[in-house]
């Protein structure tokens, strides 16, 4: 493998831990974690919908509005105060267990992250993590107006970082946005964290690690 200069992260699901948001939907149905499921997988197809149809609105408001999708969908109701409880769950998200000494490790080169969260949803989620002494740029989609895998998106890594794509190592949780990345130009490393199969899109993943900690230096 050629040197690796930086590091580009994704955020949620790979340096942040969503399942603050399982707490927060206990408050409006018995089974929070099919809330939270159903939730991220309508979020996430919105954003693709959305980059596709050329109508972008930031992810604040996708969230948003995959969440009220999601509760009529699942036939619960929520009052304003929950579902305003539930969004800000996005806002004070902890990091996964190896995230902070994963990062440290690294130390020395940029480490970057770049994610399909609005500015403040970053800004509030490094800070409540902990995370901003050990990240040199946070990156949000809305600088593009467009969502993952656009390659408009995965260009501002070596835009922002001054470094070839070919040098960075690109790393997320999701695998969709690691061929995305691939596709690009990246190297990269799915992070497995729930050894979910392999997906079928038709790029070579460079690392499989269970875990941050298990980067290659
Ligand atoms: C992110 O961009 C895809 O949610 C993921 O942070």
């Amino acid at each position: 493998m050629s040197p690796i200069h930086g590091y580009v992260f994704d955020a949620y699901g790979t340096l942040f831990d969503v399942h603050s948001v399982v707490e927060a939907g206990r408050a409006i149905t018995d089974d929070p974690a099919t809330l939270s499921a159903t939730w991220r997988q309508k979020q996430l197809e919105y954003t693709w919908l959305r980059a596709l149809m050329g109508i972008y609105a930031d992810f604040w408001a996708v969230t948003e509005s995959a969440l009220r999708h999601t509760i009529r969908r699942l036939g619960l109701t929520a009052t304003e105060a929950q579902v305003r409880r539930l969004m800000e769950a996005y806002l004070s998200l902890a990091c996964f267990p190896e995230v902070k000494a994963a990062l440290e490790r690294l130390a020395g080169r940029p480490r970057a992250v770049l994610s399909n969260g609005a500015p403040s949803m970053l800004a509030a989620a490094v800070a409540s993590s902990g995370l901003a002494p050990h990240l040199e740029y946070v990156i949000s989609v809305d600088r593009v107006k467009t969502y993952k895998p656009s390659p408009l998106v995965y260009a501002l890594g070596p835009q922002t970082l001054g470094i070839a794509a070919g040098e960075l190592l690109f790393v997320s949780s999701n695998a969709w946005d690691v061929a995305g990345a691939k596709a690009f130009g990246y190297r990269v490393a799915w992070c497995n964290r729930t050894s979910a199969p392999e997906e079928e899109l038709g790029v070579h993943l460079d690392v499989v690690v269970p875990t941050l900690d298990l980067l290659p230096r």
